[in-house]
Formats: structure tokens, C-alpha cells, sequence
């Protein structure tokens, strides 16, 4: 069967979006959990023009918010295809944020989506390839197995019926916490 393959270009989001008064927090900054919906919003976008289905979100890979964003500066988030497996994609979101004063930008935070094309029925789709045309979608598209392979490891190391507290111990030495079990 041939397989269908879509350039990464071809489902690219960029949106912008002025931070008014209303999005902040107590703080006089942007609310966080606003931008996690701006973000939720922008992988829905890419993924649904990359697979043409209605996509699902299934995880999110880290949401470092690596500095506040001010009321008044204008938020431009880009959103690309990094990987795709069978059904899920993984969507690379890089966030900046600019004082449209003095057209100073800063990267406030880079977070990746997995998204899951589904039917109609509820089951998931295949989505079709992607097709590498630069050393940065390469780069992208292997971190992203490298982040996978991480993850499944993290969940079967961490999977509750296995998990001995005994082996971790020792590491609990160093930190500030105090065993004091009540049996
Ligand atoms: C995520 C979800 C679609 C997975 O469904 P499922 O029946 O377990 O589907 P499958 O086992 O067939 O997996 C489908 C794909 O999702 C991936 N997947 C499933 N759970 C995942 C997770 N937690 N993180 C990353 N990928 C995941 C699988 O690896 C698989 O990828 P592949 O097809 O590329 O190999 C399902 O759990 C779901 O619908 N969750 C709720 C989603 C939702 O409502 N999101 C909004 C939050 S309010």
C-alpha cells in the first residue's frame, strides 16, 4: 500500500495574540494555566491540518515557563509537527513573548503535545508520514523517539505494582526528607 507523506511546512500554525489585563494573575503577570489553553489550542490546529481528522490531546512533555509574560506584550507561539508514530503526533511549540514597545522578544517556553487522530467512532487513525526536509526536522523528529523511549521507560521503572521503595532509598539520603514509617 502506498504510504501518504506530508512535508512538515504544510500543517505549520503561527498565531499571535495580544496579553490583556484580563489574562493575569494575581501577580500583575500571565496566567500560566492561560497559556497552557493557548497552547492546547495551537497543537489542535497543527495536528488536525497534519492528519485531517479530529485529534485528541493524549500527554503533555514538559511546560517550562522559563519567563513571565508582561500584560501588553504581544505572545507569538509556533507550532510544527516533530514526530509522527501511527495515530499520535508529537507537536513542538516554541512561545515568545515581545514588548511592542521596544521590540525586545524573549523565548518564554517550549513544549511538546502528543495528539491522537481519531474517527468519528471514537477509534484512533493512521496519520501519514512526515517528510524531513531540513537537519532541525531530523533533529526534531529524533528527540522526539529519544523522549518516548524516556517516558516508557520512566513508566514501567515507575509502574506501582513494581515499584520497590527499598532500591530508592539511598537515593532519599541527600534530600531533605525524613523517614519515619508508623508500622
Ligand atoms: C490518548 C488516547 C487517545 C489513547 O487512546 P488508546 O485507546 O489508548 O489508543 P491506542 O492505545 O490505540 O494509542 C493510540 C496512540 O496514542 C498514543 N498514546 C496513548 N496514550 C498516550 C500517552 N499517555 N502519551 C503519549 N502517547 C500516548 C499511543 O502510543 C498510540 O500512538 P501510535 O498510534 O502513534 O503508536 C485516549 O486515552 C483518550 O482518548 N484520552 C483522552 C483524550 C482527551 O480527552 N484529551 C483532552 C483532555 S481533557
Amino acid at each position: 500500500m502506498q504510504q501518504n507523506f506530508k512535508r512538515v511546512e504544510a500543517s505549520q500554525v503561527v498565531i499571535s495574540e495580544l496579553m490583556l489585563p484580563s489574562h493575569s494573575n494575581f501577580n500583575g503577570k500571565i496566567h500560566g494555566g492561560y497559556i497552557l489553553s493557548l497552547l492546547d489550542q495551537i497543537a489542535f490546529a497543527c495536528a488536525s491540518k497534519h492528519s485531517g481528522a479530529y485529534c485528541v490531546t493524549a500527554s503533555v512533555d514538559t511546560v517550562d515557563f522559563l519567563k513571565p509574560i508582561e500584560i501588553g506584550e504581544l505572545v507569538t507561539m509556533k507550532a510544527s509537527v516533530n514526530y509522527v508514530g501511527r495515530s499520535s503526533m508529537v507537536i513542538g511549540i516554541r512561545v515568545e513573548s515581545e514588548n511592542i514597545q521596544t521590540g525586545d522578544i524573549k523565548h518564554c517556553n517550549s513544549s511538546y503535545f502528543t495528539m491522537v487522530a481519531k474517527e468519528k467512532d471514537g477509534s484512533s487513525i493512521e496519520v501519514p508520514g512526515l517528510i524531513l526536509n531540513s537537519n532541525d526536522e531530523i533533529r526534531r523528529f529524533a528527540k522526539s523517539i529519544k523522549r518516548k523511549n524516556m517516558k516508557d521507560h520512566r513508566i514501567k521503572e515507575f509502574h506501582e505494582t513494581d515499584f520497590a521503595s527499598e532500591k530508592y532509598l539511598h537515593i532519599l539520603e541527600d534530600h531533605k526528607a525524613k523517614i519515619e514509617l508508623d508500622s
